[in-house]
């Protein structure tokens, strides 16, 4: 005959399932402990007959080890349950948002050269440097500018004193324009080259700092015309002012490095009394802005440097790099650019999470 399970099994494992710590201590001592009252039925077994023994026996053991059980199984419940709070209480949130800005700012010019190189990588150009410190061959020599060329004494050059060991005379380069003789001799032909970088002539004022920054470009190739100038100087500064509506003229024009030379001019309207890049220079209310110099690679030029200038032709340009962040960024101070001034950096300087790309846009803070 099956014996029905005491009352208090029932109620005792609910009791447990819902138990905290504390309680669940309480129902097992009034159970399992000396005076519980599974222990009481166990010591009842001693005075029963061998019979009723063998009935109650597995019976109550049977309960005794269930409530142990259920008793385990709530304790490790509760363990788990505890561990997860404290993990979770002492975690630590890598995720959480850096509230603090940045101190410092990019300086415009580092954001134009950012933007400069982003650019035109994009149109198949390396980044190409040279010494600040250079030698009179590289400067002058190569770029087709002899000892007695007029066109030397425009660049107000500061020479060093004294020639080095190898009896070269060493200057400040006064313009980027000696890159071009160095990437030709090291690469040789064909070559597609910026170079952005500090420049030193000896002339200060409002519109003059002694160092300065420009960009070279030059590209040596089979087959290179002026049509391949013209497009890739109207495709960057489209790309660098952000609109669609820049116009080029091309004016004669006479550097030693290249023939022929041409002067680059771009369009502006005027705009509350400012110049603001786009349209027909020729239009009504607009104008034309002298921007930069460029031509076709006198073959002087690449000769010295190395290059087969029968096979070979390139085109080439300079411009200014303050000049460049003066007419997008909206600065009328070129003097200011180098003051180290804090106020001026902070508002004119740039987020250094700000990176140019050309899929996010190359001008920051549109
Ligand atoms: N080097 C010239 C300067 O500093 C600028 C320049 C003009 C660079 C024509 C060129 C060029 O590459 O083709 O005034």
């Amino acid at each position: 005959m099956e014996t029905p399970a005491p009352a208090p099994l029932a109620e005792t494992l609910a009791a447990i399932a819902a138990a905290d710590p504390q309680a669940l201590e309480g129902i097992r001592v009034a159970a399992l402990g000396k005076a519980g009252w599974v222990t009481a039925a166990l010591k009842t077994l001693g005075a029963m007959t061998p019979e009723a023994r063998q009935a109650q026996g597995p019976r109550i053991q049977a309960l005794r080890s269930e409530i142990a059980g259920a008793i385990e199984a709530r304790k490790a419940v509760l363990d788990a349950a505890a561990r997860e709070a404290q993990l979770a209480r002492e975690g630590l949130d890598l995720t959480l948002p850096v509230t603090a800005a940045p101190r410092g700012s990019v300086h415009p010019v580092s954001q134009v050269m950012d933007e400069l190189a982003e650019i035109f990588a994009d149109l198949g150009f390396a980044v190409a440097t040279g010494p600040e410190i250079e030698d009179d061959w590289h400067n002058f020599t190569a770029l087709n500018m002899a000892e007695t060329h007029p066109a030397r004494a425009m660049h107000d050059t500061f020479y060093f004193p004294d020639r080095d060991a190898d009896g070269r005379q060493m200057l400040l380069r006064t313009h980027t324009s000696p890159v071009q003789i160095r990437a030709m001799v090291q690469q040789g032909a064909p070559l597609r080259i910026i170079a952005p970088g500090r420049v030193y002539r000896s002339d200060s004022d409002a519109t003059h700092t002694p160092m300065f920054h420009q960009v070279e470009g030059l590209v040596v190739d089979e087959g290179i015309h002026l049509g391949h100038l013209k497009w890739t100087l109207e495709t960057f500064l489209k790309a660098f002012f952000e609109r669609d509506d820049i116009v080029l003229r091309l004016r004669p024009s006479y550097f030693p490095f290249t023939e022929p030379s041409v002067e680059v001019d771009v369009g502006f309207a005027m705009d509350k009394g400012r110049r603001v890049l786009g349209g027909d220079g020729d239009a009504p209310g607009h104008g034309w802005m002298e921007l930069l110099g460029s031509g076709m690679v006198n073959r002087r030029v690449l000769q010295a440097a190395g290059v087969d200038a029968d096979r070979y032709q390139g085109f080439a340009f300079g411009v200014g790099v303050d000049r460049l962040a003066m007419l997008k960024y909206g600065m009328d101070d070129l003097r200011a650019f180098f003051d180290g001034d804090n106020r001026w950096l902070a508002h004119y300087g740039f987020s250094p999470f700000d990176q140019p790309t050309l899929s996010g846009g190359v001008g920051a803070r549109a």
